[in-house]
């Protein structure tokens, strides 16, 4: 009966890994693979701060504790003891929390034990050589000819111990590991060959773009395009296209804001400082009042009738398809974002984009809708938070209607700008 049961579960870890490899043939990380990656940039980093939360996020969407103590363990073959350990602690801690709390967490399965009756060594080379698509009997790199019992501990404990225990695939190994290279900083050639290692497993590339993407609003944008720039030498190499820019412009935000009475524009400016965005300030063609106030009737009509008033000044496309992360301002003009910014969305291609509404405003009532006219826009792009509170009275923005605002995130004014940020994952 024991023996049906642990058969039946490695069948069933089988049918798993792939459904997992499936998910990895589209474009999109799945949402367990974004957990994953972001777990284990926090625990590279050794920032335990931001890894609780990331904890708890990747409980609650259903990651069992045996998998993320697994990612954890995992680290330590890559940062060290010290910071998988840390992480291992913080673990606890977010878990003791949940109990008091009255969570059940699903502890999920432990590694099923290994039936291959190799050597420990024989098998890391197996398992090494199918993950990297490089034969075994292939000549030894320099590192392992100077230190052989290195390249000894590499293939009997990390490819033997490590990647044979069954609780993760070897794409979320490869990912977890891409990520903690990429937060430690420093290690580009082994970046640049876990990436090689990602798309010999049929990875794709956006999908390494993606995990940079995590990583640049995790950790930074200089970590992230430091190992972006490897990816794309080992596109070029491989003869595959480069689908983002190298350089220093890479992973840099946009700012894109309109502002009649400055408020917005003190806002907008102060993301840019914070993040090293670049600011885009956009213009009515039919230019406001000074006071917009004396332009109530007009921005009323605009707002209710759902208007689209010209913008002087829209950017060539080429410029806007150079920005993975697009910060969206505008004051709240009669219940709606100023019409202008609606204008401006939909006169690109935001697919893929990820875009960070913010408002200023004198009352938050109507903040919801007002960030449901942004996403309804957008339908294609990502947005932060990535979803929204019930709009308790869709479709009506003439009446104040059910309090439906509450959760959503703004900073305020200038001053409030870093603690959003940093709320929001866009700083450390
Ligand atoms: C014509 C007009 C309509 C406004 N409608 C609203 C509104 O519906 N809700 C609100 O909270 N604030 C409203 N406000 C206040 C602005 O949203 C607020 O002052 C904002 O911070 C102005 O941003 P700005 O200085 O960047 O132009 C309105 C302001 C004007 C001029």
């Amino acid at each position: 009966m024991k023996l049906l049961s642990s058969v039946l579960f490695c069948l069933m870890s089988c049918v798993l890994a792939l459904a997992a490899n499936s998910a990895l043939s589209s474009q999109e990380l799945t949402s367990r693979q974004k957990h994953i990656i972001t777990i284990a940039a926090y625990t590279g980093r050794g920032d335990l701060h931001q890894l609780q939360p990331a904890l708890n996020a990747a409980l609650d969407s259903g990651l069992t504790i045996n998998e993320i103590r697994e990612v954890l363990v995992h680290s330590y073959a890559y940062c060290g003891f010290p910071r998988s350990l840390r992480g291992l602690q913080a673990f606890i801690s977010v878990l003791d929390k949940r109990k008091s709390r009255g969570i059940a967490d699903a502890p999920g399965q432990d590694a099923c034990p290994t039936k291959d009756k190799r050597s420990r060594y024989d098998r890391g080379c197996a398992i090494l050589a199918e993950i990297s698509g490089i034969p075994v009997n292939a000549p030894k790199v320099a590192y392992a000819e100077f230190a052989p019992v290195m390249e000894r501990f590499l293939k009997e404990h990390l490819f033997a111990d490590i990647f044979e225990r069954d609780v993760l695939t070897y794409d979320e190994r490869e990912l977890a590991t891409v990520s903690i290279l990429a937060a430690i900083g420093g290690v580009e050639p082994m970046a640049r060959s876990h990436m090689g290692i990602c798309l010999n497993l049929g990875i794709t590339p956006a999908q390494l773009h993606q995990l940079l993407d995590i990583v640049s609003r995790n950790i930074g944008p200089g970590e992230a395009d430091a190992v972006r720039k490897e990816l794309n030498t080992l596109l070029q190499a491989k003869g595959l296209p480069v689908v983002r820019r190298t350089g220093q412009d890479a992973g840099k935000p946009l700012v894109v804001y309109f502002s009649a009475t400055g408020n917005t524009k003190a806002v907008a400016e102060q993301i840019a400082k914070l993040t090293g965005a670049d600011l885009y300030r956009i213009e009515a063609a039919e230019a406001y009042n000074a006071d917009p106030y004396r332009d109530s009737d007009r921005v009323k009509k605009e707002a209710y009738e759902n208007l689209r008033p010209k913008v002087a000044n829209l950017p060539e496309a080429s410029l806007m398809a150079k920005y993975d992360t697009i910060f969206v301002g505008s004051p709240i003009w009669w219940h709606q974002p100023a019409m202008v910014i609606c204008t401006f969305l939909e006169a690109f291609d935001l697919k893929g984009k990820t875009l960070i509404p913010f408002f200023t405003y004198d009352a938050t009532t109507y903040l919801n809708e007002s960030m449901q006219q942004i996403y309804r826009l957008t339908p294609h792009s990502r947005h932060i938070p990535s979803t929204l509170p019930e709009d308790l009275d869709p479709g009506d923005i003439t009446t104040p209607g059910r309090a439906d605002d509450e959760g959503i995130d703004m900073p305020g004014n200038a001053a409030g700008v870093k603690t959003w940020l940093k709320r929001i994952g866009m700083l450390p």
